[in-house]
């Protein structure tokens, strides 16, 4: 604490007991209690105090050491990363980011397959009391893209039942979030789907969405809080991970959400979806996770059941530019290589603006601005630490896309 200013050096994350809790939501122990919150802070920690200190050996040794060595400085991000590779303070550091990903995925895993006959019955049962709104394919082939590997770490990714109505996946997914991002997504964890609802509220005031599509949809942490916003739309969410869905229509009527329907679907082919019928098509931290060719049939899909006058955004970590330090590139794209995000770099490389008008849309109607999460976990009546940048991790996102005119 900076003892005149009352400032303190560094904001903790919120005490994982803030979480906010529904009927599905699994228990959580003392001692797992005890676990999550370690693992926040410990990622706090790593974030504050020891990835800058990736720049200073940069800035110091590694960048130096090359330009004598090659005469000339980097040209690419991977020739960066090659070089940072052999440094030991990044090494601790990649190691010890690595850990704390693989500690909250174990962690999670064991609280949640120890209830996860419970949780299953208890997810039937909310589900059994509106059939109509979880429509599942169980022959849906979950794309390559997705079954290659467990997606950040994931044991078992977003597909995976380990027996007939197992969600434990999906469990563990709601309820560690929280440690990944240091609680600074809110109690619901939903900071992005309030800070997407709240800029079309202030921005678009006379849109008025009657149908809002949400790809991509997980358990719905960021899908409920557009129908909330908008109680009159019919609001759907679609994902290919059956228990992902199973798990977030049952939060959903746990929460008391009607207006919102989950469904089993590849958004790469939306062809029961007619022509121009979605008002609103959105995206949340969806993108980076397709391939290069799915983001082509998605993008089309998505302009092709667009109404005239409808919307169109991305939410995503910012693109890499020509603009942006390769040593910048290199340290957002840790995920691509630590993280199993393997379509993370080559996402973030692609020009969304030509995305979008290879689609259809104009470029005088393409739009781009920045959004931070609504948190309702922090406390606003105290003095807060200047904030730190968690490269890739933080709740603070480029918004991208475009009105279909
Ligand atoms: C990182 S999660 C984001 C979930 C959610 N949008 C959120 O903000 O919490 C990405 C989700 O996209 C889904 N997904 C990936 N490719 C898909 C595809 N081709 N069609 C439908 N869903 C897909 C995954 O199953 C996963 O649930």
């Amino acid at each position: 604490m900076d003892a005149k200013s009352q400032t303190p050096a560094v904001n903790l994350p919120p005490v994982y007991s803030l979480i906010a809790r529904h009927e599905v939501f699994p228990e959580v122990s003392h001692d797992e209690t005890a676990r999550y919150n370690f693992l926040a802070n410990l990622n706090r920690h790593l974030a504050t105090y020891i990835s800058p200190g990736n720049k200073i050996a940069f800035d110091k040794r590694v960048q130096p050491n090359f330009v004598a060595e090659h005469g000339r400085d980097f040209q690419t991000r991977d020739e960066v990363k090659e070089a940072m590779k052999q440094d030991p303070h990044y090494q601790s550091w990649a190691a010890l980011r690595r850990s704390t990903m693989e500690m909250r995925q174990q962690g999670g895993r064991s609280m949640t397959l120890r209830q996860a006959e419970d949780l299953a019955k208890k997810v039937a049962n909310l589900n059994a009391k509106s059939p109509e709104t979880l429509i599942l394919d169980p022959n849906l082939k979950t794309p390559y893209y997705l079954s290659i590997m467990d997606n950040h770490c994931m044991p078992g990714s977003y597909h995976t039942e380990l027996f007939e109505g197992d969600v434990s996946n999906a469990a563990n997914y709601d309820s560690g979030l929280f440690v990944t991002s240091g609680g600074m997504l809110g109690k619901y964890t939903d900071g992005g789907g309030k800070a997407i609802a709240s800029w079309v509220l202030s921005n678009a005031p006379d849109f008025k969405p009657k149908r809002i599509l949400d790809i991509g949809c997980g358990i719905g942490h960021n899908t409920l809080p557009l129908a909330t916003a908008f109680p009159d739309a019919e609001v759907i969410g679609l994902d290919t991970g059956g228990p992902m869905l199973k798990y977030g229509h049952a939060r959903a009527v746990a929460l008391g959400i009607k207006n919102v329907k989950f469904m089993q679907i590849n958004a790469e082919n939306l062809s029961m979806f007619e022509n121009e019928s979605f008002d609103w098509v959105q995206t949340t931290m969806f993108l980076h996770e397709t391939s290069s060719k799915a983001m082509v049939n998605i993008g089309n899909e998505i302009f092709r059941i667009l109404k005239p006058n409808g919307l169109s955004l991305h939410i995503e970590q910012p693109q890499y530019t020509a603009e942006m330090p390769l040593y910048e590139q290199f340290i957002r794209d840790w995920d691509a290589f630590y993280n199993n995000e393997p379509f993370w770099g080559a996402m973030h490389d692609v020009d969304m603006n030509d995305w979008m008008i290879s689609t259809g849309f104009k470029r005088e109607n393409l739009l781009q601005f920045g959004a931070r999460s609504i948190n309702d976990n922090e406390d606003h009546t105290k003095p807060k630490a200047p904030e730190v940048e968690d490269h890739g991790r933080s709740a603070i996102w480029n918004v991208f896309g475009a009105w279909k005119k």
